[in-house]
């Protein structure tokens, strides 16, 4: 595509992002979500010099360990997982306000000690601080924490002023509607909602972020963002893997509930909602809920709008691998599904007709989250070709990862004598605009949650309007176990059935 400018204007978007003194509490701080993304995402920030001045790290576990046990976790942790070499004066910074502080979910007494190792961190410093408490626990002890945190007073501390305290909760948010409406209840029992950060890491994702720059921050695309012109959407999140060591999670989990209800919804939502009015959070939120509300309800079971599948043995990467049934952790007769794609109908002005075809799953052909919008093909009389017309349909086409960057495939005359068309695709690839080392989605989470910034976080409406449309899929699963549910072979696209999807309104799947 063509070459990216330099502009003044570039500059001119970037806003100081500075955060209040802050401790960062990290309850499951032993975990792997804290090792691989949440101490790095701190590292690179403290890199970056986007960190307070005062920004203190406290790890809270079951798990008992001193101060220093816990500086040392943390510091292999970058060593092993930033996507920086670690460099021991930027460590320093942080190390040496870094503390742990050991106790359990559910037990009062612990969290009033908390309470207390944050005051005398406020008395040391002389000036208040923000606490941000990032809940990275198995969910099971999500509502105990969120309890405690409102017992101790943690929750209320500074209410009413900017550094109130805040609360970031990992994913998933909930099981079902259910489980998710008592979840926001517990939360709203404690927290109001400008304190509460419901984490979806896809939404940090550069890639995602720069779907609304380009929607919108560009004239030639909103036009043309409509049924007028657009004849179909493929969103593709793939994954190459398979469970590997989290099949007890994922026994309980399944490719509906762990990619489908929150990261590939989000790309629906962001690909397919209003310009909003603002860039604020709220009115944001706002458009992306109304569009989930939009979406009507699946039809489910045989030619229905949705194909559940199981991965097969097959070949990764050139190499052989079991079939989920195989993996550790998981039975034999297992029901959970490791592959999702769903036809999608959209009844609102805009898109009344539009099939959005969404799947996910593992051990797919390659890792690779696209975001394909197909236009409607022109007109083909003029160019018929051997008595053909197949000119291409025009694709634009968002890849979210990895080699990320936005494609559009043209019809273009071929050079010679005769006029005889091709489809040719024009990219851009961010790497090579930009350069490869762009944050991770995690690195600007935390920075968002520390200045208060919810609008890469769902809100709580948002998360039961998505499980509203997932639930009758999963209650209609649980009630005919193994019924239906199809193989594909590791390492290929995917099942039969999410060929049938497509292929009733004369397409098929793209292979990104
Ligand atoms: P872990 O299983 O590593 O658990 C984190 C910590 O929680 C453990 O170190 C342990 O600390 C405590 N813990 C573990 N099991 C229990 C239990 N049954 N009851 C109470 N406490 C327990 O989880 P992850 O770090 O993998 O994930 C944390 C959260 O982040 C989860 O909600 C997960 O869904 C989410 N997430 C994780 C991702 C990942 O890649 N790991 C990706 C996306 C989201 P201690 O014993 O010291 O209390
Ligand atoms: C997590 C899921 O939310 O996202 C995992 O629990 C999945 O199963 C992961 O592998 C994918 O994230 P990414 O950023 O690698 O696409």
């Amino acid at each position: 595509m063509a070459e990216t400018q330099r502009h003044p204007f570039l500059h001119g978007l970037s806003k100081h992002r500075g955060a209040p003194p802050t401790v960062v509490v990290i309850f499951g701080a032993s975990g792997d979500l804290t090792a691989r993304k949440l101490i790095p995402a701190i590292y690179n920030l403290s890199h970056d010099n986007l960190l307070p001045a005062d920004f203190f790290l406290v790890g809270y576990g079951r798990k008992p360990m001193s101060d220093d046990e816990f500086r040392t976790l943390a510091r292999e942790a970058v060593g092993e997982f930033s996507r920086r070499e670690l460099n021991p004066g930027v460590w320093e910074r942080v190390a040496r306000h870094t503390s742990y502080v050991a106790g359990g979910y559910d037990e009062a007494p612990a969290f009033e000690r908390l309470a207390r190792h944050i005051d005398a961190i406020e008395a040391g410093l002389g000036r208040d601080v923000q606490r941000l408490f990032y809940i990275s626990t198995p969910p099971s002890v999500f509502a105990p924490i969120i309890e405690n945190l409102g017992a101790s007073g943690l929750a209320a501390k500074h209410l009413g002023l900017p550094h109130h305290s805040k609360v970031v909760i990992e994913k998933p948010f909930g099981r079902d509607l259910d489980s998710a409406r008592r979840l926001n209840d517990t939360i709203r029992g404690v927290f109001q909602e400008e304190q509460v950060f419901r984490i979806d890491h896809y939404l940090g994702k550069e890639t995602v972020q720069d779907l609304l720059v380009q929607r919108f921050a560009n004239s030639i695309f909103e036009p043309l963002w409509n049924r007028n012109f657009i004849a179909s959407v493929q969103i593709t999140v793939a994954e190459e893997q398979g469970v590997g060591s989290r099949g007890g999670y994922y026994e309980q989990s399944g490719a509906l509930r762990d990619m489908i209800q929150n990261h590939t919804m989000q790309l629906v939502a962001l690909t397919a909602m209003e310009p909003p009015v603002s860039l604020e959070a709220e009115a944001i939120r706002d458009e992306k809920v109304k569009l989930l509300r939009a979406i009507q309800p699946l039809t489910i079971g045989p030619h229905g709008d949705v194909a559940r599948a199981q991965y097969g043995p097959g070949l990764t990467g050139g190499k052989p691998v079991p079939g989920y049934l195989e993996e550790e952790g998981i039975d034999a007769q297992s029901a959970t599904e490791t592959y999702v794609a769903l036809r999608l109908s959209i009844n609102n002005w805009r898109w009344q007709g539009v099939p959005f075809y969404v799947r996910s799953g593992k051990r797919l052909a390659r890792r690779v989250s696209e975001i394909a919008i197909n236009f409607r093909r022109p007109p083909g009389t003029l160019f018929a070709q051997g008595g053909r017309f197949d000119l291409a349909a025009n694709t634009l086409s968002f890849q979210i990862q990895p080699d990320e960057g936005l494609s559009l495939i043209l019809n273009t005359k071929i050079p010679g004598l005769e006029t005889r068309t091709q489809p040719v695709k024009m990219s851009f690839r961010y790497a090579t605009t930009f350069g490869s080392n762009t944050p991770e989605a995690y690195e600007r989470l935390v920075l968002d949650a520390m200045v208060g910034d919810g609008t890469l976080f769902i809100r709580g409406d948002e998360a039961e309007t998505s499980w509203k449309l997932c639930t009758p899929v999963l209650d209609y699963w649980r009630s005919v176990g193994r019924e239906g549910m199809e193989s594909y072979p590791a390492g290929s696209w995917g099942p039969a059935g999410a060929e049938a999807l497509l292929s009733a309104g004369g397409q098929v799947w793209r292979q990104p």
